[in-house]
Order: structure tokens, then sequence, then C-alpha cells
């Protein structure tokens, strides 16, 4: 079964039962600059979790986009990438873990709707119970109970967490059974799935190894997590309850589909297999590396993981940069020229690449199919960009492990791996795996001490006119986006119906907006569309909103991003709507808010850059005063 056909089942089995398919959010996290990426299903979905209304309903389901780098360090090895599609199912206030643990066992386990596992195979992690929380006794019933009515065995593991004969229910810890994203908000105690890969290898239930390492060894995987969201951890790092609990979960679609075709690595798939044959054509005559086949191994699959994400980064409307997103994407890319190289794969090969990600995703994320130029082309240009420099960069690292080598010293100073990204632009990643191919470690904290500091100045001087007088980020970022709601009117009314947005990201200090428009914006342009902003500011106009069907907001003339996918009831933000006169609102668009209620607690708009940032795309950066 390949990833497609498992994606489209898992809508496919939760829309029957009830759930409305929702699109996949963005990348990059509308109104949340705390975060630079979403990392898991749930991030998009937080104010819901939290007790807004959901304008498709009290039960979703959906395949959303995540980026988590922080195991930037193990790709390459079998299960490990920077991006990752998760599956997940969700109960916003309303079913809680009877449905969801039914409705998971069918679904692992039924040949017609959902992956056909065998129950065998399957054993379940749930929590055991920690600082004051007790143990779930409900999901190990509900466990029980399943397993019973399908005649298989559902012993409970005790404390060594170790699956003897007849046991499938392993009772763990808060460090394994316990779900938050990052440090505060939804979470709660979780059930895991875990598939035995290698029944080959003899009766797992006589191997007497405990659960954890048989995670460590791959024997098992994990391909699914329920969470069972019963409170929010606040600012304090206390657990409020919930007014009433959700479901949220998730299934890497990667690992699920190396898992069910019995494949150890998610590179095995046909998620990534042309990724890498494209990679293997693009080296050419391979007997002229000097890497043993593993290393190469892992360069490719490192190429392969770093050009995936790197495309639907672009296609999210992130380009190269030296700060938040744009510099994941920079270290994203620069490595992937390095080992490119190191591959010996042709110079400025690396955009061909694209066609082949977008081939493999375009039906399910159009949005790679609309962009395609304009990937390849931020590609290609940050590849030319990084190699005027990479050569020097090399030279000048070579210089270094020769002056460290003859004092004797095994590190390359934080210093010098900031000397190597300030001049030549060198991620830390490639500072680091230079050193490891000299044998030498690179003092990191150091580095990353002074790429702070560095970051931190840049920032300021960027913020220093607007600074004083703000109160409180919230407040500020919901300012700002109704302020690009009015942004959006006024390029439309000053520019012409082409443009329509490429990307959005809000600070408290600052909004930011990318749209379609040829060419640069004229001084009278750019005065004109602040007076449009001010204007309605200046109007006091309510900012109101409604539910309604998809297809009425269409008609009424509502812009936004109407996927297919979307749910029929959408929620409409308006500006400037008058009851009595029949007046057409300033501002039609969907939204999930949250915004001001009325424009005269906006203050003065201000445009501080208009810039292109790629072919046909110019970027807005505003404030307000
Ligand atoms: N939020 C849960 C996870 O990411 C489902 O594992």
């Amino acid at each position: 079964m390949n990833s497609s056909e498992i994606r489209k089942r898992y809508l496919a089995f939760f829309e029957k039962r009830g759930h409305a398919v929702i699109p996949s959010a963005s990348l990059v996290p509308e109104n949340d600059p705390s975060v630079l990426f979403n990392t898991a299903g749930m991030q998009p979905l937080v104010p819901y979790l939290l007790g807004q209304k959901h304008p498709a309903g009290a039960h979703l389901v959906d395949a959303q986009k995540c980026i988590r780098t922080i195991d930037i360090e193990d790709v390459g090895d079998n299960r490990h990438l920077t991006f990752f599609e998760m599956l997940g199912n969700w109960s916003l206030g309303s079913y809680f873990k009877k449905e969801a643990i039914e409705w998971s066992y069918e679904f692992l386990t039924s040949k017609e709707e959902g992956l056909g596992l065998d129950p065998n195979r399957l054993y379940v992690t749930v929590f055991k119970g920690e600082e004051g929380i007790p143990r779930d006794e409900d999901s190990i019933k509900i466990w029980t109970d399943v397993f019973a009515r399908n005649n298989v065995t559902n012993g409970l593991a005790g404390d060594d967490g170790i699956i003897t004969k007849g046991v499938r229910i392993v009772p763990l810890g808060k460090d394994d059974n316990f779900w938050i994203a990052g440090t505060t908000g939804p979470c709660g105690g979780d059930t895991e799935m875990f598939y035995d890969t290698r029944p080959e290898d003899g009766n797992i239930e006589e191997t007497n190894v405990p659960f954890e390492d048989l995670i460590k060894s791959f024997r098992i995987m994990e391909i699914w997590n329920n969470v069972f969201m019963e409170f929010n951890k606040n600012a304090e790092g206390k657990y409020e309850k919930l007014l009433s609990p959700n479901v949220d979960t998730g299934m890497g679609l990667e690992r699920t589909t190396a898992v069910i075709n019995g494949k150890t690595t998610v590179f095995d798939t046909d998620l990534f297999i042309p990724i890498l044959l494209k990679i293997s054509e693009l080296i050419g005559d391979e007997s002229e590396s000097s890497q043993t086949p593993q290393a190469k191994d892992r360069a490719k699959r490192i190429v392969a993981d770093h050009l995936r994400t790197s495309v639907f980064l672009i296609a999210d409307g992130v380009l190269p940069s030296n700060t938040d997103q744009g510099y994941i994407l920079r270290r994203l890319l620069r490595r992937a020229v390095r080992l490119s190289d190191v591959l010996k794969m042709k110079k400025s090969s690396l955009f061909w690449l694209a066609d082949v990600v977008i081939d493999i995703y375009k039906d399910v994320y159009p949005e790679l199919l609309r962009q395609k130029e304009t990937i390849k082309v931020e590609i290609d240009k940050e590849e030319q960009k990084f190699r005027r420099t990479l050569v020097h960069g090399v030279k000048e690292f070579e210089q270094m492990v020769a002056v460290n080598k003859k004092n004797s010293i095994k590190i390359i100073s934080g210093h010098q791996a900031f000397k190597l990204f300030s001049s030549y632009g060198f991620p830390i990643e490639i500072t680091e795996e230079l050193a490891k191919e000299s044998d030498l470690t690179v003092n990191k904290a150091e580095f990353d001490h002074e790429m702070k500091e560095h970051q931190d100045l840049s920032r300021k001087g960027a913020e220093k006119k607007f600074k004083g007088g703000l109160s409180g980020t919230g407040v500020m970022e919901t300012k700002y986006h109704t302020t690009t709601h009015l942004l959006n009117a006024a390029l439309k009314s000053v520019l012409g119906n082409h443009v329509s947005q490429k990307g959005s990201n809000i600070t408290s200090e600052r909004l930011r907006f990318d749209f379609s428009h040829g060419d640069k914006m004229t001084d009278s342009q750019k005065k004109a569309v602040e007076d449009f902003v001010n204007e309605k500011i200046k109007e006091s106009l309510d900012v109101t909103f409604s539910e309604m069907p998809k297809t009425e907001a269409q008609e009424m003339g509502a812009i936004g991003v109407f996927d297919d996918k979307y749910g029929d009831i959408v929620k409409v933000y308006q500006i400037g709507k008058d009851q009595t006169s029949n007046k057409i609102p300033v501002s039609m668009e969907l939204c999930g808010g949250p915004h001001v209620n009325n424009t005269n607690e906006l203050g003065h708009f201000k445009i501080t850059k208009e810039e292109a940032v790629a072919q046909g795309v110019r970027r807005i950066k505003a404030i307000l005063e």
C-alpha cells in the first residue's frame, strides 16, 4: 500500500465516521511567532483545542505538513526527517477515549477500510500515572475490551515494562506517555500504538527485553499516538483542567508507509525512492566518489530530506535569509549543496530534484505546482549564491585546521565557526561536517552564543524605530492581523485584482505580507495604499464574522484559500459590513481570527519596506504607530 493510498484511506475512514476533512495549514504558523514551524498536527488547531469553535465542526481529520528541526542531526538514519506529514483525527470537546481507541484499532486492522495490520503484532502503551495524575485505567479497560472482542491476547505489563507471554498493553511514565507541544498549552496522557517490524527475529514475548529497548533497536516502531487532552499547562507551569477534553492524534505518514510495506527505513518508500534515484542519476559516475557506501547513502538521504523540506518551505512563502524560517531554509539548502559536492553530483543540479518532489505531492498539495517556478529559481539562486563563497570558505577552514593542529588544538572554536558563517555563509552543520571529516569537533555552545548576539543586534537595529508604548504581544498581533486584511484590500484597490496573498507573518512588532505583483511599487502607489488603510482606520469600521457554507462565502466574493478539501462551513471576517445601507464591506476574508472589534483600535499604518522576494512576488513590511 503506497503513501497516497494510506493518506486517502485515513481521511476517508474518519470522514465516513463524521469527521470534516480540513486542509493542511501552512508550515509557517499564522499567528504564533513563538514557534518557527508547525511541528505537529495539533499546532494550527491550538485555539480550537482551548475552546474556540472550529468552523468545520467538532470532529476533524487532516494530513498536516510538519517540520521538526530538532532531529536534524539524526537525519540520514532509518527514520528521522525534517519534514513529515502527520495524519490526525480530532475531537474538539466531543468524543473521547472509547471512540478514539476503538477507531484506531479498526483503522489499523481493517483490511477493507484501513491498513490491514496483524493485531497480533500490535502493542500499545498507556500512561501509568505520575505527578499526581492517576494511571489511565479507562484506556487500559478500553484496549483490553477491544483486544478481547477480537480474540487477541491482551495482558498488561508490569512495572518493568517487559512484554512477556500474552502481554499487549504496557503502562509507561510521563516521559513516554504524556504529550505537550513545547512547554505550555493543551496536553494530556496518551496511548501509543507500536508494530512489531521483525517477527522473523523470534517471538517478541520470549525476548524478555524492556519495551524501551525494543523501540531503540527498531524491533517495534511507533506508528500512532492518541493524546487525551485534559489540561492546559499555563505559563506558571500549572495544569488547568480544560472545560471539555479533546482528542489529538498523530500518525506519521512516512513511518507508517515503511512499516506497512515491511521496510526498515522511511527512505525505502514511494515518498523517497524517486528522489534518491534522481540523485544517483545526477551523480553520474559513482565510482569517482571516495566515500564508503554507507557514508554515500547517508549523504544521499540528507540531500533528499533537505531538498524535500526546502520545496515545501518555499511553496509556503519562505525564502532563504539569515533569520528565522529563512535561515533554516538556507541551512538546509547549503548543507545539501556541500553534500552534493561530496557526492560528486553535477554542479547546479539540485533544483532538478524539486521536479521530482513536486511530482510526488502535486495532487495532495497543489501549492507546489503553483509555485513550481519560484521553487526551482530560489533553490538554484541559493546554490549559486553559496557557491560564490563555498570554495573560499573551505580554504579558510583548511587554514584554521592547519593552525589549530600546529598548536595541538582539536577543536574549531565558536569564534572560528562564526567567522565561517559571517564571511562565507557556512551554516554550523557544514562546519561540523567538515570538522568531523578532519577528526575535529566544533565548540557549538560558543558558536550559538555569538550567533545569538549577532541576531539580537540585527533585530534591535531593525526594531529600534518602533519600540515603546506597545500593549502586550497578543494585543499587537491581533491588531496586525486585522491590518493585514486591510492591506490586502488596499493592494487590490490600488494595484488591481491580480494581487493575491502569497504569505503572511506577524510579530508583535510588525506585519509582513507577500503578494503577487510583477513590478516594484512606486512611491505614489505606496502612499495610496497607506492612505487607503489609514482612511479605513479613521472610519471606525466594525470587524465582524459569520459562519456560512463555503459556497455562500464564495458567491459573496470572500477571498482566501477555498480549498476543495475544506469543510462545508467556513468563517468569514468582514470589515465595514453595514446591515442598513447594504454597502459592500472593505474586506471579506476566510479566516480563523482573532481580530480587533473595530478598526479605530489600530493606530497609524505605515509601510517600512517594499521589496521583491521572488519573481512576481513582492513583500511589504509595515508597522502601526
Ligand atoms: N500531538 C501528538 C503527536 O504529535 C499526536 O504525537
